[in-house]
Formats: C-alpha cells, structure tokens, sequence
C-alpha cells in the first residue's frame, strides 16, 4: 500500500525540546492541554473537543486551559500519536482505524464491514467489558485511553455511483492506516491507497486517488463534494474515536485535577454521541443544497452484495485482530 507522509516527526521532535506547555512542575498552578486532531471544527469531534475545553476552563476556574488545534494544524495521521507518545501534545482523538499501526491491531475490529447494525450494537462493544479492555491496552504504549464516541456510518465517493461490487473495480480508494479497510477495499475489487486524512482532499482532487469513504460530516466538512460527483449512502462500516493521552502527564496531575478533567471528558463525549447523527444529517442535507454531488441511496439487495463481497474480510484478518478478539465481540453483539 503506497504511504504518503505528510509530515515528519521533526515537528514534534522539536516542539519536545521547547518543552511542553503542562507544567508538571506542582509549584506552578497552571496547566495547558493540548488536544491535537485532524477533522475541521464543526464535526462531532471538533465540537467534542471544543465542549471539552468549555466545560475543564469553566470548572477549574481558568486554572486549567485547554488549546485545541483541529484540522492537523500541529499533527496529523502520521505523526500525532508519537506527538502524544514524545509529550509534544496532551491529547488525541484518532479514529479507531488508526491504532493498528502504533501495535494495537485489536482495534481494528471497529472496522470489520457491515459489522455493526446501528449504534446500539456498537454501544454494547464501546461501553461495556471489551471496550474497557480495548483501551486498557493503551497502557502498552505508554498511553491511557480514556474514552471512546462516535462519528457514525461511512459512505463511499468517487466520480460514478457506487452501489455494486463491479462499480468498485481498479479505483483507487483513500484509506486510513487500517489492514482491514485494505482489504475491505480488496474484497470489492478496488486498490486502497493509504493516506492522511489531511491530504485526502487534495489527493481527490489531483486524481491521485479515485475516491474515498467516511461519514458525510468529515465529506462535507474537508469540501469533498466540489471533487466527488458522486456519494453513495451504503453504511458500510463505523467511524468512531478513542481519546487518549500520555500516561507520564496523567499520573503527573494532581488526583482532583485528573477527576475534573476525566468528568468534563465524559461529558464531552456524550454530547458528541447525542450530536454526531444530527451533525451528519446536516452535512448531507447542506450537501444536497449544492447541487455538485449527486446522492445515491442503495437498493436492499444492492447492499446484501455489497456485504456478501466483502464478508471474507472477517476470515482474512482474524488472525491480526486475534481470535480472542474475535470472539469476544462476537459474544458481546451475540453473534456467537
Ligand atoms: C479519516 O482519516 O478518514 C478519519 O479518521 C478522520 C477523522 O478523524 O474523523
């Protein structure tokens, strides 16, 4: 799979030998997160990100402030989570997608296709014993997960409509760093390009890649529909996040400081769970009302063979995500 870098780690190298802006120091009160992330602000995670920095400014009284960068401003795909892992940032929220390639391929269960029926089923996997277990793994990284919440359903662009498997076949789609969205892409006869989010647009545009998938506020918010003619609503699969930070910095907050901070978290991202379907919804209708990209909605049985093309995805990645894994997800969407 071609990966195009946007940037390198010297950004961060560089911004960890100016030092960070969390004092760690306990004689000096104040404190500065900072919360990297790559989506525009008016999505469900800029907005999470935004309430979040409200809600910790508002209860610490200023003490603790919150600097959100958003759009891959200081970090993007390629280099956030060593960012996080190197201190040159507080917080992340990558997509689920994006944790296989720093060894955490558990989570790219997230991504099997046609896995989840609604967000109820993923719920069950995100708030319950495997969601808990999923982000203790963090903790191998030097990283503590302390959340999870939702973007919602992807959908799938290019220059024609996209509602069989033949549609698919030798275009050029835009992935995330996952295995199993490769090979999602495989199963359907087209050819994943891995690349940032950050360049998608761009890359669409150029023609460097035919066409991509995500939900409709990521597409409507980055501009995609002035270089896709065509949006087909097929649901294929779940985009949703995980916050994390370093684990130094945590364990370095004074207890009621990391008990405010979590609080405001939780809070935050049950109003990006409450927002993200509303959020998408108006993306598309905003869309509609341009006029550039028509909007395809697929037929049932247009969607079974999709899902029958791709089903063998499952197979052929059960032994990265792990049988365990696997399994218990199974159990727990009672699937078994
Ligand atoms: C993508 O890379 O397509 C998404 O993960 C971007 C995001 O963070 O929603």
């Amino acid at each position: 799979m071609p990966v195009i870098a946007r940037r390198t780690l010297l950004s961060a190298l560089a911004c960890t030998a100016a030092g960070p802006l969390h004092a760690t120091d306990k004689t000096q009160p104040g404190i500065t997160l900072r919360f990297s992330h790559v989506v525009a602000e008016e999505t469900p995670k800029g907005l999470a990100a935004n309430r979040f920095k409200v809600l910790v400014e508002q209860r610490s009284g200023g003490r603790i402030g919150v600097q959100v960068f958003p759009n891959a401003q200081l970090y993007g795909d390629h280099d956030e989570m060593q960012a996080l892992q190197l201190g040159a940032v507080d917080m992340v929220a990558p997509s689920l997608s994006k944790f296989g390639r720093i060894g955490l391929p558990e989570f790219e269960l997230f991504d099997l296709p046609f896995l989840f029926d609604d967000l109820t089923a993923v719920r069950r996997i995100t708030q319950g014993q495997l969601g808990q277990k999923l982000l203790q793994g963090l903790s191998r990284q030097g990283l503590v997960g302390l959340g999870f919440f939702d973007n919602g359903f992807k959908q799938m662009s290019a220059n024609r409509p996209l509602l069989e498997p033949k549609d698919f076949v030798n275009l050029r789609m835009r992935v995330q760093a996952s295995r199993v969205i490769a090979a999602q892409m495989r199963a359907l006869g087209a050819r994943p390009v891995t690349l940032a989010f950050s360049e998608t647009r761009h890359a669409l545009a150029a023609g460097v890649v035919d066409g991509t998938e995500n939900p409709v506020s990521n597409f409507w918010t980055q501009a995609m529909h002035e270089v896709q003619s065509d949006l087909s609503l097929t649901d294929h699969g779940y985009l949703g996040y995980a916050v994390v930070t370093n684990q130094r910095l945590w364990h370095s907050l004074a207890k009621p400081d990391r008990e405010l901070i979590n609080k405001a978290l939780q809070e935050a991202l049950s109003f990006a769970n409450q927002i993200a379907d509303t959020q998408n919804d108006q993306a598309l209708a905003a869309l509609r009302g341009t006029g550039t990209t028509r909007v395809h909605t697929l037929k049932p049985d247009q969607r079974a063979r999709l899902r029958t093309a791709v089903q063998p995805v499952q197979q052929q990645l059960a032994s990265r995500i792990g049988a365990g894994w696997l399994r218990s997800l199974q159990e727990a969407l009672g699937q078994a």
